[in-house]
């Protein structure tokens, strides 16, 4: 137990922090022309919205990357190069996962920045596991840890951002 608990901890925030960042940094650095182009999808309504935009998915997909790259320095993985796709895929499925669930509140009507419960939390944790898939994810247990603490850390932290004054809405 004695061990076994304190490593659980660290492989969970090792496999949580390149998505995690790489959900943040948009916030941050964002910002510009949207994706979508302004286009409409055939329901009429915005294919993503004006919430993601062209530099706010490079950015997160780079910042995820850089994520990894600074763990093989902390904690080697087995070579560089594993380490770069790791966060790669961490941080594409990531925002890959966060655009997916803006495809989806579009489709139900739902406004950029208008609430979508459990879609905003967990979006960008579905997409990244989805896309570490094929390079292999952690144990069970640690993923589905992973999904569990995701919606709680994420009230936490925009509760923070919202009494720091730099976001509108609470949740
Ligand atoms: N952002 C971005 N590009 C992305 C994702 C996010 O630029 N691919 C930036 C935008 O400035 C956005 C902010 O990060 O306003 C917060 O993103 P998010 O919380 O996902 O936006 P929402 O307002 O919730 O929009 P949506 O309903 O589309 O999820
Ligand atoms: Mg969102």
């Amino acid at each position: 137990m004695i061990k076994i608990v304190p490593l659980l901890i660290f492989n969970i925030i090792w496999f949580i922090l390149p998505p995690y960042i790489a959900n943040m940094a948009p916030v941050i650095w964002g910002g510009g022309p949207p994706l979508d182009g302004g286009r409409l999808f055939f329901d009429g309504k915005r294919l993503l919205g004006k919430a993601k935009t062209i530099r706010g998915t490079f950015v997160g997909i780079l910042a995820g990357t850089i994520v990894g790259l600074l763990q093989h320095i902390v904690y080697p993985f087995p070579s560089l190069g594993y380490a770069l796709l790791r966060g790669f895929l961490l941080g594409a499925g990531a925002i890959g996962g966060d655009i997916a669930g803006s495809f989806i509140k579009r489709r139900f009507n739902i406004e950029s920045g208008d609430a979508a419960p459990l879609l905003d939390q967990l979006d960008f944790m579905i997409g990244a596991i989805i896309l570490m898939y094929p390079l292999g994810l952690p144990p069970l247990e640690i993923i589905l840890m992973s999904i569990l603490i995701t919606p709680f850390v994420h009230l936490i932290s925009n509760a923070v951002w919202y009494l720091a004054g730099k976001k509108e809405v609470w949740w």
